[in-house]
């Protein structure tokens, strides 16, 4: 029996090193176990995100799922409570592994740059209040991970739909994710009901699917609407 629950931070090693496995094409994966950790912390710890892990009847962690109903909001708390943690970690990381600062450099360099930029100029203002400043309309998937001996038995299934529910309750139109053109997690989210909304390019160069749920009104906006 899987259950679906918010993801705490006695589940963060468990799911550096499932991560690890099963994620070990994504670029994060090189940043190392270190860097992993503080990720997964920081998720947990920025408003707007979504972090659910999913465990057996005895607790053993079979797989999780890394979101945000308010993106926006929750990428300026990690960065902001978390920047300069994550940062450490990826140079240390960098210092030993030559090709890792090498592609660093060539595909995420300037960007990264810009962002710490960025980041000390709010600073300065001191108007970083990490709020939206209107209520978004999307809410996002970025990670969606189960363990491969838990694999093809509905735990990838529960923690998307628990995603979902939550961008309902959050009111947001619409839900969106994207994965590698030549993924077999592609299947898995067509499965699910989500549509394929055409090829796009990442910031850092990396070609992706993007998929979209359309969430419409929630359940219970629509009751209220039908009563009168
Ligand atoms: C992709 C992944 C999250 C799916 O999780 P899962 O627990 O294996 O999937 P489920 O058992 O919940 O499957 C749900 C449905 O999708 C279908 N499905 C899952 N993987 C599929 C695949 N590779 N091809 C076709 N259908 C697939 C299942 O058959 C099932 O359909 P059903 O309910 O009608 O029987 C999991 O395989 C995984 O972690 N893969 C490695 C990491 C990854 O690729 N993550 C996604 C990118 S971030």
């Amino acid at each position: 029996m899987t259950l679906v629950r918010p993801m705490v931070p006695r589940d963060v090693e468990a799911l550096v090193a499932l991560h690890g496995e099963v994620l070990d094409m994504e670029f994060l994966t090189r940043y190392g176990p270190p860097f992993l950790r503080t990720y997964y912390r920081a998720w947990i710890d920025a408003p707007g995100g979504i972090a659910l892990t999913a465990v057996d009847e005895r607790d053993r962690v079979l797989g999780g799922l890394l979101g945000a109903v308010d993106p926006a909001q929750h990428v300026h708390a990690m960065l902001r409570r978390h920047g300069g943690a994550l940062g450490v970690r990826i140079i240390a990381r960098a210092a030993t592994h030559p090709q890792l600062a090498r592609d660093l450099l060539v595909t995420r360099g300037r960007r990264y740059a810009r962002g710490v930029v960025r980041m000390l100029a709010r600073r300065l203002r001191r108007n970083d209040t990490s709020e939206s400043p209107e209520a978004p309309r999307t809410a996002e998937i970025t990670h969606v991970l189960v363990a491969a001996d838990a694999q093809g038995s509905g735990t990838g299934r529960q923690l998307v739909e628990f995603a979902v529910q939550q961008a309902r309750a959050a009111q947001r139109h619409e839900i969106v994710l994207v994965t590698p053109p030549d993924q077999a997690a592609r299947a898995f989210y067509e499965r699910l009901g989500w549509e394929s909304d055409g090829e796009v390019t990442s910031r850092s160069g990396e070609k992706f699917v993007r998929y979209r749920l359309t969430l419409g009104a929630a359940p219970s906006d629509e009751k209220r609407r039908s009563t009168g």
